[in-house]
């Protein structure tokens, strides 16, 4: 079974105490989720394998790891998982990128599914699909779902705030998917929004409310 990991980098954990702030600036609010999912990105993918190759320096020849294996993929659920993208990007420059879009209705919280654009050789591919919340996890399972139809077997989660249902649903439904997530909160309310989390983080990232 794959393991959840919570990233308590001190990194980390000071940007999301102003990220959850409700005084906290859309523009600022996108600065740091961006930040945090660039220090997450670090820490999601200590374990990929690397392989030593000859560099020649202008000194002499070094002998070097460089990355081996799968070649990766990111997976953002629209809207909020766009705000981590940028971030993944910047440090693994060569993942191709597909999209999910999945909203959450808003009576039974259950997940609608209006998008999806995977890149063609996803299949051979390692997945981070990423996403701000996990509060449910109904989103995440489905996300993950979608994936598996194309055949793909290496799946990353990662959130930056999770509650303990969205841990469990996913644990449940795929246990072999690790998680990492910054924060694990107290549970849910009654419009099934993570308590304390940190509000709406589409309309947060994106100024719609
Ligand atoms: C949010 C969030 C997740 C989902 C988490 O998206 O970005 O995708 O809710 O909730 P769950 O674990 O209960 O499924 P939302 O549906 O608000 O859509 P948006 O990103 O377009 O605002
Ligand atoms: N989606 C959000 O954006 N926030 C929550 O707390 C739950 C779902």
């Amino acid at each position: 079974m794959a393991s959840v990991h919570i990233l308590n980098h001190p990194l980390i954990q000071h940007k999301l105490t102003i990220l959850r702030s409700k005084d906290t600036s859309v523009k600022e609010f996108r600065e740091l989720v961006r930040e945090i999912s660039s220090l997450m990105c670090y820490e999601a993918t200590r374990n990929l394998p690397t392989q030593e190759v000859e560099v020649q320096t202008p000194v002499g020849v070094a002998k070097a790891q460089v990355l081996a294996g799968k070649k990766l993929a990111i997976v953002p659920v629209l809207r909020a998982g766009l705000g981590m993208v940028d971030a993944m990007v910047d440090l693994i420059p060569s993942a191709k990128i597909g999209h999910i879009g999945l909203y959450r209705d808003p009576d039974t919280h259950e997940p609608v599914k209006y998008y999806c654009k995977m890149p063609n050789d996803i299949a051979q591919r390692q997945v981070f699909v990423v996403d701000p919340m996990l509060a449910t996890g109904g989103s995440a399972v489905a996300a993950i779902s979608f994936i598996k139809e194309y055949g793909c077997k290496y799946i990353t989660l990662m959130d930056i705030i999770a509650a303990p249902e969205g841990i469990a649903a996913v644990r449940k439904a795929h246990p072999d998917v690790d998680i990492f997530v910054a924060a694990v909160d107290e549970g849910l309310n009654d419009h099934a929004y993570i308590v304390p989390g940190l509000g709406d983080a589409g309309d947060r990232i994106f100024g719609t409310k």
